[in-house]
């Protein structure tokens, strides 16, 4: 456990003691990176996709907004205002005048700093939370703004399931997705800081015509389909060279998943997580107990995709 506990017997304007909220981590099926912007972000074709490992935000009524957070990475979570639950909850109640006298505690299971969207689960999971706690039935779309404000990953978050997001990815269309995917993710020692790894691409880009972003059709093909196969082929991150440029000891942890049998491995989003796609449940633990034994990696989950958005248990 991270910071101290700070729950209250107190109850919310509902009547509510606590309200849990489970979110997803996500993987970018594809992660198609134009030149960066005036305003220093980047136009994407992001292809997101929900995935089976899930963070837990817990808002009980407090006198004022304290964090907690528990977990193997607990003591990497910020617990102070630049956390994303704690801004969720400030936004949310400033828009409805509120003051945001909550205890938010989140159970951490995705990595921290990780490029899977822990803490976009955590951001998009705590507004839910303060939603439901208050009574404040804030329209979907409201909410929605409010993660886009929050991050560029935090709407996707929020819906879950697959989804197109343009724009800075903010801008979501929901997908037709089948399924079950099977993944298996392997962790890296530390994070990397994901505006160092646009910026890395930046760098690498200094001579190159970067084209527009696009979504690939064999792709959306492969997701709606359900075809394991298909995706294989299609899965593309232009981050992944930044990430690897960046920390060049991922590359000996996609050759073990490769080697042990992944049909396809790729950096998870900005990394340093690395994604596996594999044909079956059974082929996971195998991946993911060669990938341990690999030491290349400090741990390693599996999970399967779609995954549901933020949802109140
Ligand atoms: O929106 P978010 O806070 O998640 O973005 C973190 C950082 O990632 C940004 O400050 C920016 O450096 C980079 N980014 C980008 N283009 C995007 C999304 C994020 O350059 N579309």
């Amino acid at each position: 456990m991270n910071g101290a506990t700070g729950t209250s017997g107190a109850t919310g304007v509902t009547g509510v003691t606590g309200v849990t909220v489970r979110v997803p981590a996500k993987v970018n099926a594809q992660l198609a990176v134009g030149a960066a912007r005036p305003d220093g972000f980047h136009d994407l074709a992001n292809v997101f996709l929900a995935v089976s490992l899930y963070d837990e935000v817990t808002a009980t009524p407090a006198d004022r907004l304290t964090v907690t957070c528990e977990g193997p990475d607990a003591d990497k979570v910020p617990l102070d205002a630049t956390n994303l639950a704690a801004r969720a909850a400030t936004l949310l109640a400033a828009r409805h005048g509120l003051s945001p006298d909550v205890h938010l505690h989140i159970a951490k299971a995705i990595p921290v700093a990780g490029g899977m969207a822990g803490g976009s689960a955590d951001g998009a999971g705590a507004l839910l939370a303060c939603d439901a706690l208050w009574g404040l039935g804030t329209p979907r779309d409201a909410l929605l703004e409010i993660c886009a404000e929050l991050g560029s990953d935090v709407p996707f978050s929020l819906v879950g399931g697959a989804a197109l997001g343009v724009g800075r990815g903010e801008r979501l269309t929901e997908l037709p997705v089948a399924g079950p995917f099977h993944w298996v993710f392997a962790v890296a020692d530390g994070g990397l800081s994901t505006p160092a790894v646009y910026g890395e691409f930046d760098r690498l880009a200094e001579d190159v015509d970067v084209p527009e972003p696009v979504a690939s059709p064999a792709l959306l093909e492969a997701l709606r389909t359900g075809d394991t196969t298909a995706l294989a082929g299609a899965l593309a991150n232009d981050l992944q060279a930044p990430a690897l440029s960046l920390r060049p000891s991922l590359a000996a942890t996609l050759a073990a998943g490769t080697e042990a049998g992944a049909l396809a491995a790729l950096v998870s989003g900005s990394g340093p997580t690395t994604a596996f796609l594999v044909k079956d449940a059974e082929s996971a633990d195998q991946v993911a107990r060669a990938l341990r034994a690999s030491g290349t990696c400090r741990a390693t989950h599996t999970a399967t995709s779609p995954a549901p958005g933020a949802t109140v248990l």
